[in-house]
């Protein structure tokens, strides 16, 4: 399983690769207006500074929702920097621009992604990777790591190769449950990756490790 971190902060980004377990980055406007990013020029100047820090896939949203929007937005981040993989949106366009971008071989993340339906298409239109919002069904009462395992079935049953990217992922239990449902990545954000460190008989453990060899 990868691990992505979900955040457009550089110090968050930093903080999870020193530990030696990242494989990518993913981002969305939302992430990017969170760290004050704004402006175009900005906004692929950290692209690039993100994709300088890791060595992995890092994707990059389009903002566009029409078919020549995207497309167009999409080469030109995929021009930007090897590593980046071009984020779009589940609607009827997004399907054709995956198609499209995928024929050219440009790698994709089919991003808002809620039913088995929707990750049929995604992978159908060739996506690289389907991001279903686990944490935003569970918000509505549906229960996200559910889907999660249904498209992993799905996708083993048919053979699709597009990756299950689990996204919206609030806490440490939603990346275990993730890792159990069979998800290809989880990304959240750096507290929930910390969050897996944790257990309190460790600290215990350890502290009684330390005094007793200072006896
Ligand atoms: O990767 C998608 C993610 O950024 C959405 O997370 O917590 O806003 O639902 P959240």
């Amino acid at each position: 399983m990868k691990f992505f971190i979900d955040t457009a902060n550089l110090d968050h980004i930093r903080e999870a690769n020193d530990l030696g377990i990242l494989d990518g980055v993913t981002t969305n406007p939302s992430l990017m207006a969170k760290e004050g990013i704004k402006g175009q020029e900005n906004i692929l100047k950290h692209y690039v500074d993100i994709c300088n820090i890791v060595d992995g896939d890092v994707s990059a949203e389009v903002i566009a929702t029409d078919f020549e929007g995207m497309i167009k937005e999409g080469e030109a981040l995929a021009e930007l920097h090897p590593q980046i993989v071009v984020k779009i949106p589940m609607i009827k366009d997004g399907i054709k621009a995956i198609r499209y971008l995928t024929d050219k071989g440009i790698k994709t993340n089919c991003t808002l992604v809620f039913s088995a339906g929707q990750a049929i298409l995604a992978a159908k239109a060739g996506a690289t990777y389907v991001s279903p919002f686990i944490g935003r069904l569970d918000d509505i009462s549906f229960d996200g790591v559910e889907l999660i395992e249904q498209i992993v079935n799905i996708y083993n049953l048919h053979g699709f190769p597009t990756e299950v990217l689990a996204a919206s992922i609030r806490n440490s239990m939603h990346i275990i449950k993730c890792a159990e449902a069979g998800a290809d990545v989880v990304t959240c954000p750096l507290e929930p990756i910390m969050g897996l460190l944790s257990h309190p008989l460790t600290d215990s453990g350890l502290a009684k490790f330390l005094a007793d060899h200072n006896k």
